[in-house]
């Protein structure tokens, strides 16, 4: 049985145990335990191809690793709650069709009342885009769309796979800001990041990948000031890493 702190009583919102996934004879992901527990925004940092992006999918259900479990509330994760966690990607997949429709959409896929909808586009600031079709929106704009339809289910996890990559510096403190709202409401947030000023001003835990292992997990404070693997040394200096 995982032990937990005296003052923390909840198990892990997400975690892993003996978890491998291989493609071929590549292994993408190794990682014997992890424990996701820490409130607000968990950033998931690391190099490009360290596995970011399929541990986002493993925890979501969307790739099934070789061996393992994958926990949710100290539970085998599960259907029902995985209906209570909501993935963004990078690239938005949106209907074309409008703003509104959108939103409309994953209400109504969880029979949700649609009145919501105007409450949900003003919360991600796209009140006045309701009827502007998807297609024609910015991309910060399709990204607060995005985060929209994934506020709609009323998760209590949220997965963000780099949901500013692309867009402007205003662009991204919009987005930073919703994300620092949801968080503050209890949503419990992990967001892969390349930025590592976005995830000083976000996080309160950073877990760094290199590939497809934990090397670190800790404090975002004491990670950034004091990062102990080399890997996440060379990652913050800017150095390439092989
Ligand atoms: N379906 C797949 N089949 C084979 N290899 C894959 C598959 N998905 C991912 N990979 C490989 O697994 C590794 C990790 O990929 P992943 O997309 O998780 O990286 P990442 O950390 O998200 O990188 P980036 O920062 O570039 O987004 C990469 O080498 C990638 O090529
Ligand atoms: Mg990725």
């Amino acid at each position: 049985m995982p032990m937990y702190d005296a003052g923390d009583l909840s198990p892990p919102f997400l975690g892993l145990t003996d978890c491998r996934v291989d493609v071929g004879d590549r292994r993408l992901l190794d990682i014997p335990e992890l424990d996701l527990s820490s409130g607000g925004v968990t950033a998931i940092m690391g190099p490009n191809g360290a596995g970011k992006s399929v541990l986002l999918r493993v925890f979501h259900g969307l790739v099934a690793p070789g061996t393992g479990t994958v926990k949710s509330d100290g539970a085998p994760q599960s259907p029902e709650r995985l209906r209570r966690q909501s993935l963004v990607l990078q690239t938005p997949v949106l209907l074309r069709r409008t703003a509104e429709a959108n939103v409309r959409f994953a209400l109504r896929t969880r029979r949700l009342p649609i009145e919501r909808t105007a409450e949900l586009l003003a919360r991600v600031h796209l009140a006045d885009k309701a009827r502007t079709p998807a297609r024609r929106l910015s991309g910060g704009e399709q990204q607060r769309l995005a985060i929209a339809q994934a506020l709609a289910i009323e998760p209590s996890v949220l997965l963000l796979d780099e949901p500013t990559a692309s867009l402007d510096p205003a662009a991204t403190l919009m987005i930073e800001d919703i994300l620092r709202d949801t968080a503050a409401s209890g949503v419990r947030i992990v967001l892969v990041s390349h930025d590592a000023s976005q995830a000083r001003r976000l996080a309160s835990e950073v877990i760094f990948l290199s590939k497809g292992r934990v090397v670190e997990q800790a404090e975002a404070k004491t990670f950034f000031d004091t990062p102990k693997s080399a890997a996440a040394q060379d990652y913050l200096a800017g150095r390439l890493t092989t």
